[in-house]
Protein backbone atom coordinates (compact mmCIF):
# COMPACT_ATOMS: atom_id res chain seq x y z
CA UNK A 1 0.00 0.00 0.00
CA UNK A 2 1.23 3.53 -0.63
CA UNK A 3 2.33 5.70 2.17
CA UNK A 4 3.47 9.23 2.61
CA UNK A 5 7.05 8.35 2.08
CA UNK A 6 7.10 5.99 -0.88
CA UNK A 7 8.10 8.31 -3.82
CA UNK A 8 5.60 6.76 -6.82
CA UNK A 9 3.01 8.47 -7.60
CA UNK A 10 0.22 6.27 -9.40
CA UNK A 11 -1.73 7.71 -12.44
CA UNK A 12 -5.51 7.91 -12.61
CA UNK A 13 -6.29 9.30 -15.83
CA UNK A 14 -10.24 9.84 -16.22
CA UNK A 15 -9.81 11.79 -20.07
CA UNK A 16 -12.24 8.86 -21.39
CA UNK A 17 -14.95 9.49 -18.09
CA UNK A 18 -14.13 12.94 -16.65
CA UNK A 19 -12.79 14.36 -20.06
CA UNK A 20 -15.61 13.03 -22.30
CA UNK A 21 -18.31 14.73 -19.90
CA UNK A 22 -16.40 18.39 -21.16
CA UNK A 23 -19.34 19.82 -23.00
CA UNK A 24 -18.86 19.45 -26.69
CA UNK A 25 -16.22 16.31 -26.34
CA UNK A 26 -17.89 12.84 -27.09
CA UNK A 27 -15.96 10.22 -28.20
CA UNK A 28 -16.93 7.32 -30.32
CA UNK A 29 -16.03 3.34 -29.52
CA UNK A 30 -13.31 3.48 -32.26
CA UNK A 31 -11.63 7.14 -30.94
CA UNK A 32 -12.00 5.94 -26.80
CA UNK A 33 -9.93 2.53 -27.81
CA UNK A 34 -7.48 4.74 -29.84
CA UNK A 35 -6.86 7.05 -26.62
CA UNK A 36 -7.37 4.08 -24.66
CA UNK A 37 -4.35 2.24 -26.62
CA UNK A 38 -2.50 5.51 -26.31
CA UNK A 39 -2.47 6.03 -22.45
CA UNK A 40 -1.39 2.49 -21.90
CA UNK A 41 1.57 3.06 -23.94
CA UNK A 42 2.18 6.73 -22.05
CA UNK A 43 2.08 4.40 -19.07
CA UNK A 44 -0.59 5.62 -16.97
CA UNK A 45 -1.86 3.28 -14.04
CA UNK A 46 -5.41 3.13 -14.05
CA UNK A 47 -7.79 4.25 -17.14
CA UNK A 48 -11.06 5.19 -16.31
CA UNK A 49 -12.80 4.20 -19.24
CA UNK A 50 -16.38 5.58 -18.30
CA UNK A 51 -19.58 5.72 -16.55
CA UNK A 52 -21.29 1.89 -17.24
CA UNK A 53 -24.88 2.88 -16.13
CA UNK A 54 -25.45 5.79 -17.65
CA UNK A 55 -25.49 4.80 -21.57
CA UNK A 56 -24.87 1.55 -23.57
CA UNK A 57 -22.52 3.34 -25.32
CA UNK A 58 -20.85 3.88 -22.14
CA UNK A 59 -20.86 0.20 -21.40
CA UNK A 60 -19.88 -0.69 -24.32
CA UNK A 61 -16.66 1.53 -24.34
CA UNK A 62 -15.39 0.40 -20.33
CA UNK A 63 -15.86 -3.42 -22.00
CA UNK A 64 -14.07 -3.09 -25.05
CA UNK A 65 -11.48 -1.32 -23.32
CA UNK A 66 -11.18 -3.77 -20.75
CA UNK A 67 -10.57 -6.77 -22.98
CA UNK A 68 -7.98 -4.70 -24.74
CA UNK A 69 -5.98 -2.74 -22.60
CA UNK A 70 -3.25 -5.13 -20.19
CA UNK A 71 -1.00 -2.97 -18.45
CA UNK A 72 -3.03 -0.17 -16.56
CA UNK A 73 -6.07 -1.03 -14.10
CA UNK A 74 -9.44 -0.39 -15.79
CA UNK A 75 -11.59 1.62 -14.36
CA UNK A 76 -15.36 2.02 -14.41
CA UNK A 77 -17.14 4.68 -11.94
CA UNK A 78 -20.90 3.68 -10.58
CA UNK A 79 -22.94 5.51 -7.85
CA UNK A 80 -23.21 4.27 -4.90
CA UNK A 81 -25.97 2.11 -5.36
CA UNK A 82 -25.78 -1.73 -6.36
CA UNK A 83 -27.41 -0.86 -9.48
CA UNK A 84 -25.13 1.00 -10.71
CA UNK A 85 -21.82 -1.08 -9.12
CA UNK A 86 -23.41 -4.00 -10.69
CA UNK A 87 -23.44 -2.62 -14.39
CA UNK A 88 -19.99 -1.35 -13.95
CA UNK A 89 -19.07 -4.47 -12.65
CA UNK A 90 -20.66 -6.44 -15.74
CA UNK A 91 -18.58 -4.14 -18.17
CA UNK A 92 -15.06 -4.52 -16.13
CA UNK A 93 -15.87 -8.60 -16.70
CA UNK A 94 -12.62 -9.24 -19.21
CA UNK A 95 -10.49 -6.64 -17.52
CA UNK A 96 -7.15 -8.11 -16.21
CA UNK A 97 -7.06 -5.61 -13.73
CA UNK A 98 -10.50 -4.22 -13.00
CA UNK A 99 -11.44 -1.28 -10.57
CA UNK A 100 -14.76 0.12 -9.34
CA UNK A 101 -15.21 3.67 -8.39
CA UNK A 102 -17.59 4.60 -6.34
CA UNK A 103 -18.84 7.68 -5.29
CA UNK A 104 -21.54 9.31 -2.71
CA UNK A 105 -21.41 13.19 -1.98
CA UNK A 106 -20.77 14.32 1.43
CA UNK A 107 -21.07 18.16 1.84
CA UNK A 108 -23.36 19.95 3.67
CA UNK A 109 -24.71 21.29 0.88
CA UNK A 110 -24.94 18.21 -1.55
CA UNK A 111 -26.38 16.44 1.60
CA UNK A 112 -29.29 18.54 2.24
CA UNK A 113 -30.46 19.72 -1.47
CA UNK A 114 -29.16 17.04 -3.51
CA UNK A 115 -29.29 13.81 -1.86
CA UNK A 116 -31.82 15.05 0.99
CA UNK A 117 -30.01 12.61 3.98
CA UNK A 118 -28.44 12.77 7.62
CA UNK A 119 -24.79 12.18 7.90
CA UNK A 120 -25.39 9.03 9.31
CA UNK A 121 -27.23 7.59 6.78
CA UNK A 122 -25.04 9.21 4.19
CA UNK A 123 -22.20 6.84 5.94
CA UNK A 124 -24.43 3.60 6.27
CA UNK A 125 -24.51 4.14 2.43
CA UNK A 126 -21.02 4.25 1.82
CA UNK A 127 -20.47 1.51 3.87
CA UNK A 128 -22.93 -0.88 1.74
CA UNK A 129 -21.43 0.40 -1.39
CA UNK A 130 -18.09 -0.08 -1.08
CA UNK A 131 -18.84 -3.66 0.97
CA UNK A 132 -20.59 -4.06 -2.58
CA UNK A 133 -17.87 -3.13 -4.90
CA UNK A 134 -15.67 -5.49 -3.24
CA UNK A 135 -17.80 -8.22 -3.30
CA UNK A 136 -17.62 -7.90 -7.10
CA UNK A 137 -13.78 -7.09 -7.60
CA UNK A 138 -10.64 -6.55 -5.33
CA UNK A 139 -9.73 -2.82 -6.35
CA UNK A 140 -12.17 -0.52 -5.01
CA UNK A 141 -11.99 2.78 -5.15
CA UNK A 142 -14.29 5.01 -3.35
CA UNK A 143 -15.16 9.24 -3.65
CA UNK A 144 -17.12 11.36 -1.31
CA UNK A 145 -17.55 13.64 -3.58
CA UNK A 146 -17.53 17.20 -2.85
CA UNK A 147 -15.13 16.55 -0.47
CA UNK A 148 -13.23 19.95 -0.75
CA UNK A 149 -16.30 21.62 1.01
CA UNK A 150 -17.05 18.89 3.30
CA UNK A 151 -16.66 19.10 7.02
CA UNK A 152 -13.25 17.68 7.54
CA UNK A 153 -14.11 15.96 10.78
CA UNK A 154 -17.19 14.00 9.09
CA UNK A 155 -14.56 13.74 5.99
CA UNK A 156 -12.37 11.91 7.82
CA UNK A 157 -15.72 9.92 9.29
CA UNK A 158 -16.58 8.54 5.89
CA UNK A 159 -12.85 7.93 4.83
CA UNK A 160 -12.16 5.53 8.02
CA UNK A 161 -15.42 3.73 7.04
CA UNK A 162 -14.59 3.25 3.70
CA UNK A 163 -11.33 1.84 4.14
CA UNK A 164 -12.51 -0.42 7.00
CA UNK A 165 -15.35 -1.79 4.44
CA UNK A 166 -12.51 -2.51 2.37
CA UNK A 167 -11.70 0.20 -0.05
CA UNK A 168 -8.22 0.44 -1.68
CA UNK A 169 -7.97 3.64 -2.12
CA UNK A 170 -9.60 6.82 -1.44
CA UNK A 171 -10.25 9.36 -3.91
CA UNK A 172 -10.45 13.17 -1.98
CA UNK A 173 -12.01 15.31 -4.65
CA UNK A 174 -12.08 19.10 -5.39
CA UNK A 175 -15.73 18.75 -7.27
CA UNK A 176 -16.12 22.52 -7.99
CA UNK A 177 -12.62 23.57 -7.90
CA UNK A 178 -13.07 25.34 -4.90
CA UNK A 179 -10.08 24.78 -2.75
CA UNK A 180 -7.10 26.57 -3.23
CA UNK A 181 -3.40 24.92 -2.63
CA UNK A 182 -2.88 25.59 1.00
CA UNK A 183 -5.85 24.79 2.33
CA UNK A 184 -6.61 21.09 0.21
CA UNK A 185 -2.80 20.50 1.07
CA UNK A 186 -3.80 21.32 5.01
CA UNK A 187 -7.30 18.76 4.32
CA UNK A 188 -4.94 16.07 3.45
CA UNK A 189 -2.88 16.70 6.29
CA UNK A 190 -5.71 16.58 8.56
CA UNK A 191 -6.77 13.21 7.22
CA UNK A 192 -3.51 11.74 7.47
CA UNK A 193 -3.67 12.84 11.29
CA UNK A 194 -7.15 12.02 11.96
CA UNK A 195 -7.99 8.96 9.84
CA UNK A 196 -6.44 5.72 12.26
CA UNK A 197 -6.76 3.19 9.40
CA UNK A 198 -5.35 5.70 6.20
CA UNK A 199 -2.40 3.75 5.57
CA UNK A 200 -4.43 0.64 4.54
CA UNK A 201 -5.56 2.98 1.22
CA UNK A 202 -4.05 4.87 -1.39
CA UNK A 203 -5.20 8.63 -0.90
CA UNK A 204 -6.23 9.59 -4.73
CA UNK A 205 -6.87 13.41 -5.60
CA UNK A 206 -9.10 14.71 -7.92
CA UNK A 207 -9.14 18.62 -8.58
CA UNK A 208 -11.15 20.65 -10.59
CA UNK A 209 -9.93 23.93 -12.31
CA UNK A 210 -12.86 26.29 -11.71
CA UNK A 211 -10.52 28.85 -10.52
CA UNK A 212 -7.29 27.64 -12.58
CA UNK A 213 -5.59 25.58 -9.48
CA UNK A 214 -6.52 22.74 -10.10
CA UNK A 215 -2.59 21.79 -11.01
CA UNK A 216 -1.44 23.64 -7.74
CA UNK A 217 -4.20 22.12 -5.67
CA UNK A 218 -3.24 18.29 -7.07
CA UNK A 219 0.93 19.13 -6.77
CA UNK A 220 -0.13 20.55 -3.26
CA UNK A 221 -2.01 17.17 -1.83
CA UNK A 222 0.78 15.57 -3.30
CA UNK A 223 2.91 17.13 -0.58
CA UNK A 224 0.73 16.19 1.63
CA UNK A 225 1.03 12.85 0.91
CA UNK A 226 -1.38 11.96 -1.39
CA UNK A 227 0.12 9.50 -3.28
CA UNK A 228 -2.54 9.03 -6.56
CA UNK A 229 -3.52 12.02 -9.25
CA UNK A 230 -6.66 11.91 -10.79
CA UNK A 231 -6.15 13.66 -14.06
CA UNK A 232 -6.81 14.51 -17.58
CA UNK A 233 -4.99 14.49 -20.94
CA UNK A 234 -4.55 18.56 -22.03
CA UNK A 235 -6.67 19.18 -18.60
CA UNK A 236 -9.98 18.59 -20.38
CA UNK A 237 -13.23 17.78 -17.84
CA UNK A 238 -16.50 19.19 -16.59
CA UNK A 239 -16.82 22.74 -16.70
CA UNK A 240 -12.88 23.90 -17.10
CA UNK A 241 -11.65 20.59 -16.27
CA UNK A 242 -9.62 18.93 -14.31
CA UNK A 243 -5.75 19.43 -13.37
CA UNK A 244 -3.95 18.22 -16.47
CA UNK A 245 -2.01 15.29 -16.99
CA UNK A 246 1.09 16.56 -18.72
CA UNK A 247 1.21 19.61 -16.44
CA UNK A 248 1.11 17.42 -12.78
CA UNK A 249 3.94 14.91 -14.72
CA UNK A 250 6.04 17.86 -15.55
CA UNK A 251 6.07 20.14 -12.43
CA UNK A 252 7.19 16.55 -10.53
CA UNK A 253 9.71 15.30 -13.36
CA UNK A 254 11.34 19.18 -13.28
CA UNK A 255 11.10 19.99 -9.99
CA UNK A 256 12.27 17.05 -7.57
CA UNK A 257 14.02 19.64 -5.03
CA UNK A 258 10.30 21.12 -4.88
CA UNK A 259 8.27 17.64 -4.46
CA UNK A 260 10.77 15.54 -2.77
CA UNK A 261 11.43 13.26 -5.92
CA UNK A 262 8.01 12.05 -6.07
CA UNK A 263 8.26 9.89 -10.08
CA UNK A 264 5.31 9.05 -11.92
CA UNK A 265 5.47 5.99 -14.70
CA UNK A 266 4.81 8.62 -17.44
CA UNK A 267 6.68 7.82 -19.82
CA UNK A 268 6.92 12.01 -20.58
CA UNK A 269 8.25 11.31 -24.34
CA UNK A 270 4.84 10.46 -25.79
CA UNK A 271 3.05 13.26 -24.08
CA UNK A 272 2.82 15.70 -27.21
CA UNK A 273 1.26 13.04 -29.10
CA UNK A 274 -1.26 11.96 -26.83
CA UNK A 275 -2.18 15.75 -25.96
CA UNK A 276 -2.36 15.80 -29.92
CA UNK A 277 -5.17 12.66 -30.47
CA UNK A 278 -6.83 13.86 -27.42
CA UNK A 279 -7.39 17.26 -29.21
CA UNK A 280 -7.97 15.76 -32.72
CA UNK A 281 -10.55 13.32 -31.34
CA UNK A 282 -12.32 15.70 -29.00
CA UNK A 283 -12.62 18.67 -31.30
CA UNK A 284 -10.98 20.83 -28.18
CA UNK A 285 -8.47 22.53 -29.26
CA UNK A 286 -5.09 23.45 -27.46
CA UNK A 287 -4.39 26.67 -26.87
CA UNK A 288 -1.74 27.70 -28.06
CA UNK A 289 -0.14 28.93 -24.85
CA UNK A 290 -0.98 26.11 -22.75
CA UNK A 291 1.76 24.63 -20.64
CA UNK A 292 3.65 21.84 -21.99
CA UNK A 293 1.48 20.75 -24.77
CA UNK A 294 0.62 23.91 -26.49
CA UNK A 295 2.00 25.26 -29.70
CA UNK A 296 3.87 28.41 -28.06
CA UNK A 297 5.11 25.99 -25.19
CA UNK A 298 8.67 25.97 -26.36
CA UNK A 299 8.18 28.59 -28.99
CA UNK A 300 10.56 31.52 -29.06
CA UNK A 301 10.31 34.98 -30.78
CA UNK A 302 11.88 37.59 -29.14
CA UNK A 303 15.50 38.57 -30.38
CA UNK A 304 17.14 38.28 -26.80
CA UNK A 305 15.33 35.09 -25.91
CA UNK A 306 15.99 33.57 -29.44
CA UNK A 307 19.84 34.29 -28.68
CA UNK A 308 20.28 33.19 -25.65
CA UNK A 309 18.48 29.91 -26.83
CA UNK A 310 20.82 29.44 -29.29
CA UNK A 311 24.28 29.95 -27.27
CA UNK A 312 22.31 27.76 -24.52
CA UNK A 313 18.71 26.47 -24.32
CA UNK A 314 18.60 26.16 -20.56
CA UNK A 315 18.83 30.52 -20.40
CA UNK A 316 15.63 30.23 -21.81
CA UNK A 317 14.10 26.61 -21.66
CA UNK A 318 13.58 24.77 -17.98
CA UNK A 319 12.52 21.54 -19.97
CA UNK A 320 13.88 20.08 -22.78
CA UNK A 321 11.74 19.66 -25.63
CA UNK A 322 13.01 16.23 -26.45
CA UNK A 323 11.17 15.28 -22.72
CA UNK A 324 7.94 15.80 -23.93
CA UNK A 325 8.18 14.58 -27.09
CA UNK A 326 9.40 17.61 -29.65
CA UNK A 327 12.47 17.21 -31.88
CA UNK A 328 13.66 20.99 -30.57
CA UNK A 329 12.85 24.05 -29.79
CA UNK A 330 10.92 26.54 -32.03
CA UNK A 331 12.52 29.73 -32.98
CA UNK A 332 9.31 32.11 -34.33
CA UNK A 333 10.40 34.28 -36.38
CA UNK A 334 8.59 37.47 -36.07
CA UNK A 335 8.41 41.57 -35.31
CA UNK A 336 10.77 40.58 -31.87
CA UNK A 337 13.44 38.35 -33.82
CA UNK A 338 16.99 39.53 -34.34
CA UNK A 339 19.26 39.45 -36.90
CA UNK A 340 21.33 36.20 -35.25
CA UNK A 341 17.73 34.32 -35.43
CA UNK A 342 16.92 35.61 -38.54
CA UNK A 343 20.59 34.22 -40.13
CA UNK A 344 20.35 31.14 -38.62
CA UNK A 345 16.76 29.89 -39.77
CA UNK A 346 18.47 31.05 -43.39
CA UNK A 347 20.79 29.18 -43.41
CA UNK A 348 19.09 26.02 -41.74
CA UNK A 349 17.14 26.96 -45.24
CA UNK A 350 20.24 26.48 -47.09
CA UNK A 351 21.08 29.54 -47.85
CA UNK A 352 24.49 30.47 -48.14
CA UNK A 353 24.37 34.87 -47.66
CA UNK A 354 27.04 37.17 -46.82
CA UNK A 355 27.14 39.11 -43.89
CA UNK A 356 26.41 41.94 -46.18
CA UNK A 357 23.95 40.44 -47.84
CA UNK A 358 21.85 39.70 -44.66
CA UNK A 359 22.70 43.36 -43.26
CA UNK A 360 22.25 44.90 -46.39
CA UNK A 361 19.08 43.88 -48.30
CA UNK A 362 17.45 40.84 -46.56
CA UNK A 363 16.90 42.04 -42.77
CA UNK A 364 15.72 44.90 -43.66
CA UNK A 365 12.72 43.30 -45.54
CA UNK A 366 12.57 40.99 -43.51
CA UNK A 367 11.73 43.66 -40.70
CA UNK A 368 8.74 45.06 -42.98
CA UNK A 369 7.39 41.95 -43.65
CA UNK A 370 7.59 40.97 -39.95
CA UNK A 371 5.70 44.32 -39.47
CA UNK A 372 2.79 43.02 -41.53
CA UNK A 373 2.46 39.04 -40.44
CA UNK A 374 2.13 37.91 -36.91
CA UNK A 375 4.61 35.03 -37.57
CA UNK A 376 7.39 34.74 -40.50
CA UNK A 377 7.69 31.08 -42.00
CA UNK A 378 9.82 29.32 -43.43
CA UNK A 379 8.05 29.84 -46.89
CA UNK A 380 7.54 33.17 -46.45
CA UNK A 381 11.56 33.74 -45.78
CA UNK A 382 12.14 31.76 -49.27
CA UNK A 383 9.68 34.12 -51.00
CA UNK A 384 11.57 36.92 -49.75
CA UNK A 385 14.90 36.00 -50.26
CA UNK A 386 13.94 34.61 -53.84
CA UNK A 387 12.46 37.98 -54.89
CA UNK A 388 15.79 39.73 -53.48
CA UNK A 389 18.19 37.70 -55.33
CA UNK A 390 15.73 37.29 -58.75
CA UNK A 391 15.43 41.21 -59.02
CA UNK A 392 16.45 42.61 -62.55
CA UNK A 393 18.47 46.07 -61.66
CA UNK A 394 15.07 48.54 -61.40
CA UNK A 395 14.26 51.49 -62.81
CA UNK A 396 11.16 52.10 -61.20
CA UNK A 397 10.39 51.44 -57.11
CA UNK A 398 6.92 51.07 -56.17
CA UNK A 399 6.35 53.64 -53.56
CA UNK A 400 2.54 53.19 -52.62
CA UNK A 401 -0.75 52.67 -53.94
CA UNK A 402 -4.43 52.85 -53.31
CA UNK A 403 -7.24 51.87 -55.04
CA UNK A 404 -10.71 52.57 -54.83
CA UNK A 405 -13.43 50.04 -55.63
CA UNK A 406 -16.91 48.91 -54.65
CA UNK A 407 -20.36 48.10 -56.22
CA UNK A 408 -21.37 50.39 -59.04
CA UNK A 409 -18.48 52.30 -59.15
CA UNK A 410 -15.53 52.56 -61.51
CA UNK A 411 -12.34 51.09 -60.16
CA UNK A 412 -9.50 54.07 -59.64
CA UNK A 413 -5.88 53.17 -58.90
CA UNK A 414 -3.28 55.51 -57.77
CA UNK A 415 0.09 54.65 -57.59
CA UNK A 416 3.41 56.71 -57.20
CA UNK A 417 6.91 55.76 -58.26
CA UNK A 418 10.41 56.39 -57.42
CA UNK A 419 13.30 56.31 -60.16
CA UNK A 420 16.19 54.64 -58.80
CA UNK A 421 19.01 56.63 -59.93
CA UNK A 422 17.40 60.11 -59.94
CA UNK A 423 15.13 59.28 -57.00
CA UNK A 424 12.43 61.46 -58.93
CA UNK A 425 8.93 60.72 -57.68
CA UNK A 426 6.06 60.43 -59.73
CA UNK A 427 2.46 59.37 -59.02
CA UNK A 428 -0.76 59.27 -61.58
CA UNK A 429 -4.24 57.29 -61.64
CA UNK A 430 -6.21 55.88 -64.10
CA UNK A 431 -9.12 53.53 -63.80
CA UNK A 432 -9.79 49.78 -65.04
CA UNK A 433 -12.13 46.99 -65.47
CA UNK A 434 -11.03 45.95 -61.73
CA UNK A 435 -8.66 47.33 -58.76
CA UNK A 436 -6.02 44.71 -60.27
CA UNK A 437 -6.67 46.38 -63.84
CA UNK A 438 -6.63 50.21 -63.02
CA UNK A 439 -3.40 49.62 -61.58
CA UNK A 440 -1.69 48.24 -64.32
CA UNK A 441 -3.29 51.04 -66.28
CA UNK A 442 -1.63 53.05 -63.65
CA UNK A 443 1.71 51.79 -63.85
CA UNK A 444 1.40 52.00 -67.88
CA UNK A 445 0.88 55.45 -68.03
CA UNK A 446 3.36 56.58 -65.28
CA UNK A 447 6.42 54.56 -66.99
CA UNK A 448 5.21 54.51 -70.55
CA UNK A 449 5.20 51.05 -71.17
CA UNK A 450 2.29 49.41 -72.29
CA UNK A 451 2.31 45.49 -71.71
CA UNK A 452 -0.08 42.55 -72.80
CA UNK A 453 -0.55 40.01 -70.61
CA UNK A 454 -0.16 36.16 -71.67
CA UNK A 455 -0.56 34.57 -68.30
CA UNK A 456 -1.30 36.12 -64.74
CA UNK A 457 -1.76 33.83 -61.70
CA UNK A 458 -2.16 34.07 -58.06
CA UNK A 459 -1.71 31.70 -55.23
CA UNK A 460 -1.04 31.94 -51.36
CA UNK A 461 2.30 30.87 -50.65
CA UNK A 462 2.13 30.67 -46.65
CA UNK A 463 -1.09 29.47 -44.96
CA UNK A 464 -3.60 31.30 -42.20
CA UNK A 465 -5.36 34.98 -42.56
CA UNK A 466 -2.17 36.81 -42.69
CA UNK A 467 -0.57 34.22 -45.56
CA UNK A 468 1.90 36.26 -48.37
CA UNK A 469 0.07 36.05 -51.72
CA UNK A 470 2.56 35.59 -54.67
CA UNK A 471 1.76 37.30 -58.04
CA UNK A 472 3.16 35.33 -60.96
CA UNK A 473 2.93 37.00 -64.48
CA UNK A 474 3.79 36.19 -68.37
CA UNK A 475 3.50 39.52 -70.65
CA UNK A 476 4.88 40.58 -73.90
CA UNK A 477 6.01 44.02 -75.09
CA UNK A 478 6.46 43.74 -78.94
CA UNK A 479 8.69 41.20 -79.64
CA UNK A 480 9.98 41.16 -75.86
CA UNK A 481 8.57 38.43 -73.30
CA UNK A 482 8.96 38.82 -69.68
CA UNK A 483 7.62 36.96 -66.28
CA UNK A 484 8.01 38.37 -63.25
CA UNK A 485 6.70 38.07 -59.86
CA UNK A 486 6.08 39.83 -56.68
CA UNK A 487 4.87 38.50 -52.46
CA UNK A 488 3.13 40.29 -50.39
CA UNK A 489 0.15 40.23 -47.90
CA UNK A 490 -1.82 42.45 -49.96
CA UNK A 491 -2.60 40.68 -53.51
CA UNK A 492 -3.21 44.35 -54.63
CA UNK A 493 0.21 44.89 -53.81
CA UNK A 494 1.77 41.35 -54.62
CA UNK A 495 0.31 42.26 -58.55
CA UNK A 496 1.56 45.69 -58.77
CA UNK A 497 5.24 44.48 -57.49
CA UNK A 498 5.02 41.75 -60.58
CA UNK A 499 3.71 44.51 -63.15
CA UNK A 500 6.37 46.63 -62.16
CA UNK A 501 8.54 44.10 -62.27
CA UNK A 502 7.98 43.13 -65.58
CA UNK A 503 8.10 46.82 -66.72
CA UNK A 504 11.14 46.73 -65.43
CA UNK A 505 12.68 43.94 -67.21
CA UNK A 506 11.16 45.14 -70.66
CA UNK A 507 13.08 48.81 -69.68
CA UNK A 508 16.38 46.62 -68.73
CA UNK A 509 16.31 44.53 -71.90
CA UNK A 510 15.50 47.83 -74.31
CA UNK A 511 18.31 49.68 -72.89
CA UNK A 512 20.63 46.57 -73.08
CA UNK A 513 19.46 46.10 -76.75
CA UNK A 514 20.32 49.72 -77.41
CA UNK A 515 23.76 48.79 -76.23
CA UNK A 516 24.47 45.70 -77.61
CA UNK A 517 24.65 45.11 -81.38
CA UNK A 518 24.83 41.57 -82.75
CA UNK A 519 22.17 38.91 -81.78
CA UNK A 520 19.13 39.81 -80.63
CA UNK A 521 19.67 38.65 -76.65
CA UNK A 522 17.33 36.15 -74.96
CA UNK A 523 14.80 37.31 -73.02
O1 LIG B 1 -15.40 15.72 -9.63
C1 LIG B 1 -15.76 14.71 -8.99
O2 LIG B 1 -16.02 14.74 -7.80
C2 LIG B 1 -15.89 13.48 -9.76
C3 LIG B 1 -16.15 12.24 -8.98
C4 LIG B 1 -17.19 11.43 -9.59
C5 LIG B 1 -14.86 11.52 -8.84
O3 LIG B 1 -15.70 13.49 -10.95
ZN1 LIG C 1 -14.58 15.25 -11.60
Amino acid sequence: MASQTDKRVLVFDTTLRDGEQSPGASLNLTEKLEVARALELLGVDVIEAGFPITSTDDFEAVRAISREVRKPAVCGLARCVAKDIDRAADALGDAKRPRIHVFLATSKIHREFKLRKARSEIVRLAIEGTKHACAAVKDVEFTPEDAARTEPDFLAEVVEAVIAAGATTVNIPDTVGWSTPDRFRGLIEYLFEHVPNIGKAVIAVHCHNDLGMAVANTLAALQAGARQIEVTVNGIGERAGNAALEEVVMALATRPDVFGGLKTGIHTELLHRTSHLVSRVTGMVVARNKAIVGENAFAHESGIHADGILKERTTYEIMDPKSVGLAKSKLVLGKHSGRHQFRQRLTELGFRLTDAEVDGLFFGSFKTLADRKKEVFDEDLVALVESEVTQTPETWKLCGFQVATGTGGMPTATVELERYDTKERIRDAATGDGPVDAIFRTLERLTGIKLKLEDYQIRSVTSGTEAQGEARLEARCGDLVVSARGVSTDILEASAKAYLGAINRVLAKKAMKSKVKGPKPKV
